[in-house]
Order: C-alpha cells, then structure tokens, then sequence
C-alpha cells in the first residue's frame, strides 16, 4: 500500500513529475514493446519466458506512475491488481487474466502520446526565459490533467473492486471460521480442565460422604466441606469461561463502562479518551472489547511502560481506536497468537488493525471498524 499524500503538488513538485514523465518516457516504450511482442511470441514457447520477466516488469512501471499521479493529485491511487498465485506458470496465468494488466498497456499508449506531450509542454515551458511565467501558471493545470487522467486508467475498475472485495472476504471468512474453531476449542478445553474436573472431584466426595455417614461422621463431614470447597472453585472458573465469551460487565455498561472497568485492573496508569455516544451492535463491542483488553494485557506482560492510554472514538460510521504504551515497543503480531487474533476478530467488520512499536518504544496499536450505532443512548466518559 502506498502512504497517502496529503497536499497536492505545486508548480515546482509537478514540474519535477512532469521531468520523471519526460524521463520514463523511453523505457515506458520499451516495456510496452517488449510486452506486445512476447504477448505475440506466445504461441512459440520463448513468449511465456519472455513474459514471466516482463509483465512484473511493466506493472512496476505503472505503480511508479501510480504513485507520482497521488503526489500531484494529493490522494492515493491504489494499485487495481489481483494478488498472484505462488509458482512461475501460475503467477504468469494470474497476471494474463488480470484486466488490469491490459490496462497498463491502455495506460501506456495514453503516456506514450497524449500524457508525454503534457508532460513535455511543462518542461519545454520551465526551459524557456519568456515561456517562465507560463509554466508558473500552467504547470499545476497541465499535470493535474494528465494525472487525473494516469488515474482514470491505472486505478482499479468497477469489476476489479468487486472482485477484489470478494477474495478479502472470502479470505477474512476463512480466518474467522479458523478463529471461531480455535475459540470453540479453547472454550471446550477451559471446561473440561476446570469446572468439569471439579464437579467430578464433587461427587466423588459426595459419594464418598454418603458411604461414611453411618461409620464415620466426622470424616463424612470433612468431605462435604471439600466438596463445597471444590463447588465454589468450579462456580469460579464457570464464571471465567463465560466471561471470556461475552463479559457481563460489556452487557451491563456497554463499551466504555467495559474499557474503563479494564483499565482500573492495571497496575500502570491507563488515560482514557472514549467518546462513543449511544450503543455499538453487541458484536462489534465483543470484538473491540477483546482488542483493548489483549493490547492492555500485552502492555502488562510486555512493555515495562510507566504509562499507557486507550482512545475510542465513534463518529456515526467509524469506530476508530488506539492503545498504547511509553514502554519498551517491539510488538510483533507474527511472534505471538494475541495480535493476530485480534486482527482476525475484527476483519470480521471490515475492521483494519495496525501496530506500530519500534525499539525503545512507544508501541500503538490501532484500529478502525466501520460499523452503525445500535441506540441513541449517550454515554461519554
Ligand atoms: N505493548 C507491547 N510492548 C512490547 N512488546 C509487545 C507488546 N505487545 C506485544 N509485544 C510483543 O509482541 C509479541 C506478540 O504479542 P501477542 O499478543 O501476539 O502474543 P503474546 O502476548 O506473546 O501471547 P498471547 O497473547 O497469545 O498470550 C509478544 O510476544 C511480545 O514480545
Ligand atoms: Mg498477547
């Protein structure tokens, strides 16, 4: 993904564009060369290999263009491909069914003719003493146009959208049918290791009291006060488990009651920034609830910080949230299950979670969930 760009280019930034354009010139017509003819070589087998080098080859050249299309026009343009397959057959398949690649030949007709000749009028008038206050003016314009243009075709289209939208959603499906398996599992695991041993343990003393009554009342007793002893560590772990699958107290006093309660639990000092007026979709809660309370358990068991802070912000289409520490940093989703269930959690709504903890800290991590509010009630805090 490219960062985007945040202001727009002014005449000297797009003259700079407009000299790579002129620059780019010559190998955009190399590659567009080289692509018509190995496309044509197909039939004969030296074609294919001709193409395996080339076709990476030429999307580089129009993700370079991408990128100095979003640095005039001050808004990214993303990249339309569809993700390749591994193997060099497979790929090569993949990037021949891909209408995007036949788009950056399109493209590149447009910045061999039309686009070279806008770009080349801004550098031709930046050279030229007279022609100078023409280019102070005129530059802005012309590479706006011509980027807007770059954009019209390097960006993806309609089907590309859709298309791509079904392989992330086919992709976050499987990861949370993956997830819910998991969680089923370690739920299952939880109750037969704990409540399920105990109640056993139960009415073997039970049992055991009952055949000593007669002989042995003392002894008797001294089992149903184990037994009893055992219950109420049984009723505790029972109640860890169901807190585990949807906490009471998220029920009870809905997101930010839940987060604040969370953050009271810490030893390090937590701010708090919520501002998420009314009530989220019960789901959605779960998930960012899981969230903040993996990132506040990480920064215990982790960061050695001496402060941290959780920010949950709604503004009626996103939920935008962050938490972070002043400790060590070298958070890492790929060395650990927490992260990456959380982020798995989350695709679930669309959400996208980022972590960002060099060494030496501090280490943030945050997300974004778009998602409706489910009642107006207020409740700030
Ligand atoms: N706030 C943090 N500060 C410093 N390091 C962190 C922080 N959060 C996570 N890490 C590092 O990143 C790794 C991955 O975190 P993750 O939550 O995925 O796994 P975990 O906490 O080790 O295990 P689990 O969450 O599955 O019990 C951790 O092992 C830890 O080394
Ligand atoms: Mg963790």
């Amino acid at each position: 993904m490219q960062p985007a760009p945040t202001r727009r280019a002014g005449p000297l930034k797009a003259s700079g564009i407009a000299t790579a354009h002129v620059l780019l010139f010559t190998p955009v017509v190399v590659v567009f060369v080289l692509v018509v003819v190995s496309s044509v070589l197909t039939v004969v087998w030296v074609g294919v290999l001709l193409l395996l080098a080339v076709l990476p080859l030429s999307r580089l050249v129009a993700d370079l263009h991408r990128t100095m299309a979003a640095t005039v026009l001050g808004e990214p343009v993303p990249s339309p491909y569809l993700p390749v397959p591994p193997g060099p057959l497979r790929g090569l398949r993949a990037r021949a069914l891909d209408p995007a690649t036949w788009r950056d030949l399109l493209w590149m007709m447009w910045a061999m003719s039309g686009g070279f000749v806008l770009s080349l009028l801004v550098v031709v008038k930046m050279l030229g003493v007279i022609t100078l206050p023409l280019w102070w003016y005129a530059a802005v314009p012309l590479m706006r146009a011509r980027s807007l243009i770059d954009r019209a075709i390097l960006s993806p289209g309609r089907t590309e959208q859709l298309e791509r939208r079904v392989h992330d959603l086919t992709a976050s499906r499987a990861v949370v049918v993956d997830h819910s398996a998991a969680e089923l599992r370690r739920i299952e695991r939880d109750l037969h290791d704990g409540p399920q041993a105990r109640l056993a343990a139960v009415s073997l003393s039970l049992g055991l009291a009952d055949d000593l009554f007669e002989t042995d009342p003392d002894a008797a007793r001294r089992l149903i006060n184990e037994a009893r002893g055992t219950s109420s560590t049984a009723l505790g772990e029972l109640r860890d488990v169901v807190r585990g699958i949807h906490p009471p107290v998220l029920a009870d006093r809905g997101l930010t009651g839940a987060v604040s309660a969370l953050a009271l639990d810490m030893a390090v000092p937590v701010e708090l920034a919520l501002d998420v007026p009314g009530r989220l979709p019960a789901p959605v809660e779960s998930a960012v609830y899981f969230a903040v309370a993996e990132c506040l358990a990480n920064t215990a068991k982790h960061a050695g910080a001496g402060q941290s802070w959780v920010t949950l912000r709604y503004d009626g289409a996103v939920l935008r949230a962050e938490v972070g520490d002043d400790g060590r940093g070298g958070a890492d989703p790929r060395s650990g299950s927490g992260l990456p269930g959380v982020a798995a959690r989350l695709a679930a709504f669309d959400g996208i979670l980022s972590v960002s903890s060099p060494t030496g800290g501090p280490t943030v991590v945050s997300w974004e969930v778009p998602c409706a509010s489910s009642s107006p009630k207020t409740t700030r805090s």
